[in-house]
């Protein structure tokens, strides 16, 4: 059996129907507007859904932009998230980020830095976390090699690590196959990501068709 097209958008729009998101718009309007690029409405519904079942209590993410991704987290389990580590580079998203969260008196602590293994330890110090339940991997796409390493031990054993965007906004395959040009590197990159994560025997992995790709995996 095949699903068409009409059939997957016809059940992924199930999920949009049934789980409300507040302050969607504020998201939408952020990548419409300003080209802030954010995880889409299934995904934000998704990890909305995990957030809920997992009930994490420290959450890590790389990739704050709009904030979307980190609103869902949170209106998955607000009553048992203790704190969010999220790292954001880009100054203007920083700012913009930083009042979203403090009028809706988020848990976050925003980081304006480049994601690293030391910038991780300093702010996990700060915040009194010894490790993580949830973390949630949005950044540069060719990185993901490197924020993997850098925050696997991190984990908590039985903690969820999650990836957008590994089909490489739908170019994956075509990137694989070609010699150069802008984001070739990147996609090799990724692509031998995925090979190596699928192979990696410390965690259990699953990759799911939502968005641009989701690769969800639970730490053993
Ligand atoms: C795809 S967007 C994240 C979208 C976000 N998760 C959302 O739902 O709105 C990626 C963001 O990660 C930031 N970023 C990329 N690499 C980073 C790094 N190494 N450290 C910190 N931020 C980074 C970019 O500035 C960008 O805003």
């Amino acid at each position: 059996m095949e699903l068409s097209k009409d059939l997957v958008d016809f059940i992924l729009n199930k999920n949009i129907e049934s789980i409300e998101i507040e302050n969607e718009d504020y998201f939408v309007l952020q990548r419409i507007q300003e080209k802030v690029p954010s995880i889409d409405k299934n995904s934000a519904r998704l990890l909305y859904f995990l957030s809920f079942l997992k009930k994490p209590e420290y959450i890590l993410e790389i990739g704050f932009g709009s904030g979307f991704s980190c609103w869902a987290i949170w209106l998955g389990a607000r009553e048992k998230i203790k704190k969010i580590i999220s790292f954001e580079h880009e100054k203007k998203r920083f700012l913009k980020g930083i009042d979203f969260i403090n009028k809706n008196s988020m848990p976050v602590n925003l980081i304006n830095k480049d994601f690293s293994k030391e910038n991780l330890l300093i702010e996990s110090e700060k915040a009194n976390i010894d490790g993580f339940d949830l973390i949630f991997i949005d950044g540069t796409k060719r990185e993901y090699p490197l924020y993997y390493n850098d925050s696997f031990d991190f984990l908590k054993k039985d903690g969820l690590i999650l990836f957008d965007n590994v089909l490489f906004n739908g170019n994956l395959l075509k990137l694989v196959n070609m010699e150069e040009g802008k984001n070739v590197q990147g996609g090799k990159i990724l692509y031998h990501f995925l090979s190596f994560v699928s192979q990696d025997k410390r965690i259990v992995p699953f990759f799911l068709p939502i968005g641009d790709g989701l690769l969800a995996c639970i730490k053993k």
